[in-house]
């Protein structure tokens, strides 16, 4: 992939289309019926959320608790993967989700084989890394490092993750402006992109990200209008809980 590229210097239309936790809006947030209804949505990519288990495995959960999305009680890192995989993760949507379970993420990486990319987003509390290098080394498994981009609020995984591969994909995610420590960190760690989110992001910081190399991909924007305005900015990615809108939004693109 060449710099230009990677800072988003294609066809407006071909902005990625980032489904934030799969089609969340519609589906329970990170499981596998919103990835696949994601695909069937048309999303490039999805977003997700990386979380450790108390017995070490890589599991795709948002919250540091279970109460909001799951019928547990407790947080996820105390749990093992047995418990977790116990619990319904479905239902809370609604009914018609019942028995949806937590995935891992090798289920994700099956699940999106030959595809859509994957937004890998490190959700740790614990700062020694070991989610990062153990999510790369399921990624690097499943030979899946060209379509993942992990990204972390937290930039010492990032150091982690980039310490033990000089090829994997990172994004920095930033909460709030303003971005010159995130764009400065982005470019110490050899990162591909920034994320920002949405309330922030204007043309000038595009332009900045893209002066030193790297592209933008927003969170989390779910308005028709926003999305086209980003696109126009320039941006690279558009993370949206609703995937049908991102396609909307390409189709609009497409027709003008
Ligand atoms: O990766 C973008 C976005 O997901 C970051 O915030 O809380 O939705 O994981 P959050
Ligand atoms: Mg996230």
């Amino acid at each position: 992939m060449s710099a230009l590229h990677r800072a988003g210097a294609t066809r407006p239309s071909d902005f990625q289309r980032i489904a934030h936790r799969g089609a969340s809006a519609e589906c329970p947030e990170n499981t596998l019926v919103a990835f696949r209804r994601a695909m069937e949505l048309g999303a490039s990519m999805i977003e997700c959320d990386l979380q450790l288990t108390a017995d070490g495995h890589v599991v795709v959960f948002h919250d540091w608790t279970l109460e909001r999305t799951t019928d547990g009680t407790g947080t996820v890192r105390d749990q093992p993967l047995s418990m977790l995989r116990s619990l319904d993760a479905g239902s809370w949507k609604d009914p018609r989700y019942a028995g949806e379970r937590v995935p891992t993420l090798e289920e994700a990486l099956d699940a999106t084989a030959g595809r859509v990319g994957l937004n890998l987003e490190l959700k740790s509390r614990r700062t020694e890394g070991l989610l990062a290098l153990s999510a790369l080394r399921i990624v690097e498994q499943h030979a899946a490092l060209d379509r993942v981009i992990f990204s972390s609020f937290d930039p010492r995984l990032l150091e982690r993750l980039r310490d033990a591969s000089p090829d994997a994909r990172i994004a920095v995610l930033w909460a709030h402006a303003p971005f010159d420590d995130a764009l400065r960190i982005a470019v110490e760690l050899g990162a591909e992109a920034l994320h920002p989110p949405d309330r922030g992001t204007d043309a000038a910081l595009v332009r900045e990200a893209r002066a030193r190399g790297l592209s933008t991909n927003v969170w989390t924007v779910n308005s028709l209008d926003r999305m086209l305005e980003l696109v126009g900015l320039g941006v690279a990615g558009v993370i949206s809980d609703h995937p049908g809108r991102l396609l909307e939004a390409r189709a609009r693109l497409l027709g003008s």
